[in-house]
């Protein structure tokens, strides 16, 4: 069970969604699906993709039934994200069944979790394609097409596809996610990300900024910059642009360096970021948070436990105090900030006491958002290898059902301490409701729904009167 919430970066409306574009210059009449699964990094991942194919002529379908390329951009978080990718082959194994010719392809962090061996476990699967390697996926086809199967799951220590301007056809033209590093250094033991998605390397800056500023040139009003740990974010040059000469002494750029950077673009462009992690968030990035209007006061910043115990054994690297200090700290340097988080319930060991201790970090934070989800063991993971998963399924789902239950409680009081307020909102579009009403959200990433005025449209901000919430809405109408 998940709790949803406006945070896009694992957006549950978006899971299967097929990417389409417009047809390209050098359209030579063979068609791709691809749809994706997971986060937003994957998301992002599958437009690069789409972007190295239409280079080599592609164009893309919606309808898998008349594609001839068909690919799935999978996710090995839980269980339950692999689950639904097998299921998804099935639907896949029936259309090929009527289009021998079509080639099937496994992407992303499924395919880099098992390898050759989804060969050998979906017979249907022609390619097993790494989130590392999709520059090779022109090759891989060409491999298929002359009647071998191919797989390249090889993770790189430098591939950022920072030269990759990828596609953004399904967006709103409003918001955009923008990859600034790959990859996660931090072993945390429940994690399968390490292993699928490799080491950590972060994005040359200028790049990022180059791709944030062509995307307000095009309209675009907001940027959120996508890691896997973006407080960790370092960039030093140490080559000339050509690549020949070392350079003495570069300065780093950290990542409230690039922060500054990317709101210095403009001020109308908005600019968030995911994902924080509690022992890497500085001062400094704090302390830019706050010097910025255009830097959204929202942090995501996930927990994933309140007991020093079991943290230690998810090898989280704080303690509770630790992780209170941080959030004083936010409440210190931005009075004012949304702060959202994730929680696993029911990791190996982890008693009622222990349990009890997330509740209560719960009542401490007051989170806007959360994510929460039951433990799952993953295959390779170090949980796997040192710890039995011995919390039984029910329980587990008991301990999700309360926090839940006291998330909504604390989302419920967040939103209400809008009512009253006057909030700047960036319009994106109409609510999903009525096309008489705009929907846009604020800067603490809270959906406001108000009705449409003359002279306002998407893309633009609006400041809006909250009236009254729902449980997840805020109504209100411009002023
Ligand atoms: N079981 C349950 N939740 C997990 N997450 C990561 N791995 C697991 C797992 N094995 C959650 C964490 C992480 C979010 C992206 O997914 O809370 O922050
Ligand atoms: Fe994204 Fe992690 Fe899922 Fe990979 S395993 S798609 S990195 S959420």
């Amino acid at each position: 069970m998940e709790f949803l919430t406006p945070d896009k970066t694992h957006d549950e409306a978006r899971q299967g969604e097929a990417l389409v574009l417009e047809p390209g210059e050098k359209n030579l009449g063979r068609k791709l699906y691809i749809e994706s699964y997971g986060c937003a990094m994957n998301f992002s991942d599958s437009e690069i993709v789409a972007s190295i194919l239409a280079e080599k002529g592609f164009e893309t379908t919606s309808d898998f039934n008349n594609a001839d390329v068909v690919f799935i951009n999978t996710c090995s978080i839980r269980e339950n994200a692999e689950t639904r990718v097998r299921n998804r082959l099935k639907e896949f194994a029936y259309a090929k069944g009527k289009n021998p010719g079509m080639v099937v392809g496994v992407l992303g962090c499924m395919a880099e979790r098992l390898k050759s061996k989804f060969l050998e476990e979906e017979k249907l699967v022609d390619v097993v394609v790494g989130p590392d390697a999709y520059r090779d996926l022109p090759n891989l086809i060409d491999k298929v097409d002359g009647g071998q199967k191919a797989v390249n799951v090889l993770l790189s220590r430098e591939e950022t596809y920072a030269d990759i301007n990828p596609v953004r056809l399904n967006s709103n033209g409003i918001n955009a996610f923008v990859s600034i590093m790959r990859g996660c250094d931090n072993m945390c033991s429940f994690c399968v990300v390490p292993f699928t998605r490799g080491r950590e390397r972060s994005r040359d800056p200028h790049s990022i900024v180059a791709e944030c500023r062509d995307l307000f040139n095009k309209g675009y009003r907001e940027v959120t910059l996508l890691g896997q740990n973006v407080d960790s974010y370092k960039w030093s040059a140490t080559q000339s642009a050509d690549g020949s000469e070392q350079l003495a002494e570069q300065p780093i750029v950290n990542f409230a360096d690039l922060l500054e950077m990317v709101a210095l673009i403009e001020p109308d462009l908005r600019v968030r970021f995911s994902t924080s992690h509690p022992k890497d968030i500085t001062d400094e990035v704090l302390h830019t948070i706050a010097k910025y209007d255009n830097i959204c006061n929202y942090i995501h910043l996930p927990v994933q436990s309140g007991n020093s115990r079991v943290l230690e054994l998810m090898n989280r690297t704080y303690d509770r105090e630790w992780y209170m200090g941080r959030v004083d700290a936010i409440r210190r340097i931005i009075p004012d900030c949304a702060i959202s988080t994730d929680i696993i319930t029911g990791f190996c060991t982890e008693t009622e006491e222990e349990h009890n201790e997330t509740l209560s970090m719960m009542d401490y934070v007051q989170y806007d958002y959360a994510y929460m989800f039951m433990y799952s063991e993953r295959p390779g993971t170090l949980a796997a290898k040192r710890y039995a998963d011995d919390i039984p399924e029910p329980i587990k789902a008991v301990r999700l059902n309360q926090v839940v239950a006291k998330q909504r409680e604390s989302s419920h009081y967040r939103l209400q301490q809008h009512v009253g307020r006057v909030d700047r909102v960036l319009i994106e579009g109409f609510s999903k409701k009525s096309d008489q009403d705009y929907c846009g959200r604020n800067d603490k990433n809270a959906m406001v729904v108000f009705p449409v005025q003359e002279g306002y449209k998407p893309g633009q901000y609006a400041n809006v009167l909250v009236e009254k919430c729902t449980s997840a809405t805020l109504i209100g109408k411009i002023i």
